[in-house]
């Protein structure tokens, strides 16, 4: 699928650009034509031998140095590249990116470049915490720039932390879905939230409920195909997240509260595949609670409601869908509940049916409409089902902008 694509490929001076020539490498499989830029840190990492053994291409270093098919080394390889790729990306290249500075070929090739750009950072936990590289990293989302979020885990230094560079197959998939063509999504900002919310008793024990959270990792995922912005909100799940969502991990509902109010503002579209838990223990236990000869009661209060406070508060343009999972009465409480949080669609299913509900590859819903209409979906994978729950939305948004 990369068949004649150019693809400027960027490496800075940091231990994972040992992974970049192993997606150097994939890059020039899957057919395009990739175009390395070593910046002077990276060659003490990896030398450029590597990178043209693995493009079958020259490896550009110097600013100054032109070839006969790159007389001006830092203009040709930007107007040439359909995707400027940036792996890893140094803290040190994140601020001359976001200063603007251009003293070596690889900062020069970026501020000429008009191609997307999609910058990995990579590098120590503490050092990508810092206030300094989340500023910078925030300048060039502004800037338009695609930032592949960095991994978690061991690093070479032995902390541990986020600051991993992502697999080359992560980074392979987020490069393809860039050079994609634009989906019938693209240009819309979604916010799913997806799994069960838990709710603390002690610090061993909590209440959940049966979400796997694969309706709403589905749904992320067919957004992100048709090319949509996504953030993802997850509750703890065991699945991987998609490739090139924002994702923000939280556990109780309050806090999912909290992630969902925080970006809600930018938002064109909402959809809260979540099971989110009513209740939540009045009391959070701080050590382990003993058993003993009585019975144990524990008291409950109310959860926020957090698809219907964004109904209370919901902009022009915005369009909220809800999921209501049903034991009886499916349509009138399908139909209460989408009224009440001032629902465009809501996505109803009965969950004792087998193959739908929690737990399953498949689902079996019913659409339920602020207009009044119902359609019946038949069984089918929740990937299929997600990607018509977003041509049902695209639908409703075409029909309020008429
Ligand atoms: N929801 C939410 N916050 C809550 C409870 C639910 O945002 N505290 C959202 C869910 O993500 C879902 C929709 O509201 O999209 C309906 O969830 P459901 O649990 O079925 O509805 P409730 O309003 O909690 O009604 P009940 O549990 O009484 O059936």
């Amino acid at each position: 699928m990369l068949q004649g694509k150019q693809i400027t490929l960027g490496v800075s001076g940091g231990i994972a650009a040992y992974k970049v020539a192993d997606l150097a490498s994939k890059l020039t499989a899957r057919g395009a034509a990739v175009h390395v830029i070593l910046t002077a840190a990276a060659a003490k990492f990896v030398g450029p031998v590597t990178f043209a053994g693995v493009t079958g291409n020259p490896v550009h270093q110097d600013l100054f140095a032109g070839s006969p098919d790159f007389a001006i080394p830092h203009i040709d390889l930007a107007s040439r590249a359909d995707l400027l790729v940036i792996a890893p990306a140094t803290a040190n290249v994140l601020a001359k990116l976001a200063a603007g500075l251009a003293d070596d070929l690889l900062s020069a090739t970026a501020l000429a470049a008009t191609c997307p750009v999609l910058v990995c950072p990579a590098m120590n936990a503490a050092m990508y915490r810092h206030p300094a590289v989340q500023k910078n990293l925030q300048v060039l989302r502004s800037y338009g720039y695609h930032i592949l979020e960095p991994a978690s885990g061991r690093m070479a230094c032995g902390t541990v932390g986020q600051g991993r560079l992502p697999e080359p197959a992560v980074i392979l998939e987020e490069i393809c879905r860039l050079l994609q063509p634009q989906g019938d999504l693209s240009g819309l900002q979604v916010l799913v939230t997806a799994g069960g919310t838990r709710e603390p008793i002690d610090p061993v024990r909590y209440i959940s409920n049966r979400s796997s959270g694969k309706m709403g990792y589905a749904l992320a995922q067919a957004a992100l195909q048709r090319g949509a912005r996504v953030t993802l909100v997850t509750a703890p799940t065991a699945l991987i997240p998609p490739p090139g969502a924002e994702v923000v991990r939280v556990e109780t509902a309050r806090q999912m509260l909290e992630a969902v109010l925080a970006v809600y503002e930018r938002m064109d579209v909402v959809i809260k595949a979540a099971a989110v838990a009513d209740y939540r223990p009045a009391r959070v236990a701080e050590h382990k609670i003993k058993k003993s000869e009585a019975a144990l009661v524990l008291e409950l209060e109310k959860n926020p409601d957090i698809l219907g406070q964004l109904g209370r508060h919901k902009r022009p343009g915005v369009t909220l869908v809800g999921f209501a999972a049903e034991t009886s009465d499916l349509l009138q409480n399908a139909a209460e509940k989408l009224r009440r949080k001032n629902l465009d669609l809501i996505v109803a299913n009965d969950v004792t049916v087998p193959g739908a509900g929690f737990g399953s590859d498949t689902n079996i819903v019913k659409l339920l409409y602020a207009d009044g209409r119902v359609q019946d979906v038949p069984q089918m994978d929740k990937l299929e089902l997600a990607h018509l729950i977003w041509d049902e939305v695209l639908g409703l948004r075409r029909q309020a902008e008429q």
